[in-house]
């Protein structure tokens, strides 16, 4: 329900039906951006749609339970901590649109977050992992994008100054799609790879959190090691 003064965008010919699970600080600065480019925007968290209310009066999205976002959604965000995954409900994609593209914003924090999960631990991709949980392939975007960014960097293709985010996944029509959105969110992308090459963008590589062009995520890309930091192992 929006509120009157909700700023009320015209959807774009090829508006979305998006779903976001998580309004934390990505999922509520994605809410706010993709909502303003006109797409059709559903918001969940773990307490339910009435601990959204304020968001959606902000944004114009419509708050809803978990099974509601990925419902008839073409695309559907995870952004929740990673440790969180498992709870999430099993066949959570059956009624999303064919072809969905689900993008997981998620990083492994065994320390301060998420606690031991062994099989990541053992060098399995922090994507693959997620992947296996929700029973469908992902798209890796975001991750290492800092919240505010979102909201503060989008500039317009072909700007000096355009940030780009690396971008992995093993379905290549929905990373297409992801790569496309995220261009109109404002934002160069590079192809890092599928899933089993997602540790180049996991935390404490250096492409993570850098804010920099096309090139430079290329370079840093490469000069990932796959060997676990000891920050981000328990
Ligand atoms: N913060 C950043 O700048 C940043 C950047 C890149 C990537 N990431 C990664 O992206 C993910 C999300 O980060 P964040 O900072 O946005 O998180 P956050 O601010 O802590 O927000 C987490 C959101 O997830 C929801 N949630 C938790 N468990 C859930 C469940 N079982 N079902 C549905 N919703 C659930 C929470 O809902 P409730 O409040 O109702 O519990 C909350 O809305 C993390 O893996 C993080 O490492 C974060």
């Amino acid at each position: 329900m929006a509120r009157r003064d909700a700023p009320v965008a015209t959807p774009p010919e090829d508006s979305m039906k998006i779903g976001i699970i998580g309004a934390g600080n990505i999922g509520g600065n994605l809410t706010r951006r993709l909502t303003a480019l006109g797409h059709d925007v559903s918001v969940a968290n773990s307490r339910g749609p009435h601990t959204l209310t304020e968001l959606a009066e902000e944004t114009g999205a419509t708050p809803v339970t978990v099974p509601e976002a990925a419902r008839g959604a073409e695309v559907v965000v995870v952004t929740i901590p990673l440790k969180a995954v498992p709870d999430l409900p099993s066949g959570l994609f059956d009624e999303a649109a064919e072809g969905v593209a689900v993008i997981d914003t998620g990083n492994y924090y065994p320390k301060e977050r998420d606690g031991r999960i062994a099989a990541i631990e053992e060098g399995l991709p922090e994507s693959r992992w997620t992947e296996q949980h929700l029973g469908h392939r992902v798209i890796k975007a975001f991750n290492g994008t800092f919240a505010q960014d979102i909201i503060d960097r989008p500039l317009p293709k072909g700007h000096p100054e355009r940030l780009a985010f690396p971008v992995a996944g093993d379905d290549e029509a929905a990373k297409k799609v992801v790569r496309d959105l995220m261009d109109e969110l404002g934002f160069d992308t590079v192809d890092a790879g599928g899933i089993d090459d997602s540790w180049r963008q996991q935390p404490d590589t250096p492409v993570y959190g850098i804010r920099a062009g096309v090139d430079a995520v290329v370079k840093a890309l490469a000069e990932a090691s796959p060997e676990r930091p000891e920050a981000f192992r328990a």
